[in-house]
């Protein structure tokens, strides 16, 4: 997994968790050490737990609750509490970028206005936002089964497209792979390496 380099990346770390439960936590963890004009773009396919991370972020970061998908609401912003974990802490910006094609039409929902003053946590937002600052961290969340990617999986044997349809949401494991950009990330956060 860590061959697959990625040009620009100072480092990548991989966190497998298995339960969606996990992945709140790990985002979670994060929002704790968030800092305002961080930027985070989230990849990864529909389902693959892009927002349950990012309501982990928001309980880390302290923000007002209700953090739900925001699919046909571009952007909302949760207003940091000052009875939550990090009173005076940033806010958090949540896009979804999944309907925006380009990175013109990312400028035109304005999100300099907020990105100082708060974290930008944007779905579906690579290539869409990289400019918007010098640094970012990607976050790539993947489905697995038995360790390896899904994707390769089901190309290489067909076998587990029952998975891929599970209505119940049951609990499934996930990789997550971090990558820092840009100056704000030259380190390592430490939570990644204790969770590593
Ligand atoms: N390990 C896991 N981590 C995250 N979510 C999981 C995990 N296992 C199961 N799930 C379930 O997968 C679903 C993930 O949905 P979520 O809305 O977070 O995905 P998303 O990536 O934001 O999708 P979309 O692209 O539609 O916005 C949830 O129903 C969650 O309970
Ligand atoms: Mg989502």
């Amino acid at each position: 997994m860590s061959s697959n380099a990625v040009p620009g990346a100072l480092w990548e770390r991989t966190v497998k968790v298995a339960t969606a439960e996990q992945t709140h936590a790990l985002g979670s963890a994060l929002g704790g050490v968030l800092v305002p004009g961080d930027l985070l773009v989230l990849t990864g396919e529909l389902g693959a737990g892009k927002t349950t991370f990012t309501q982990g972020l928001g309980e880390g970061l302290g923000v007002r609750a209700g953090v739900i998908s925001p699919t046909f609401v571009l952007v909302r912003i949760h207003p940091n509490l000052p009875e939550g974990r990090r009173p005076g802490g940033p806010d958090l910006v949540h896009v979804d970028a999944y309907r925006l094609g380009s990175a013109a039409e990312i400028d035109d929902i304005d999100l300099e206005n907020t990105l100082d003053s708060s974290v930008t946590v944007v779905e579906w937002g690579r290539e869409r936002v990289e400019h918007l600052s010098d640094s970012r961290l990607d976050i790539e969340l993947h489905r697995t089964v038995g360790g390896t990617d899904s994707a390769l999986d089901s190309a290489e044997t067909g076998q587990d497209a029952v998975l891929d349809f599970d209505p119940e949401d049951d609990d499934e494991p996930r990789t997550i792979v971090f990558r820092g950009f840009g100056p704000r990330w030259s380190h390592v956060p430490e939570i990644l390496e204790e969770n590593a």
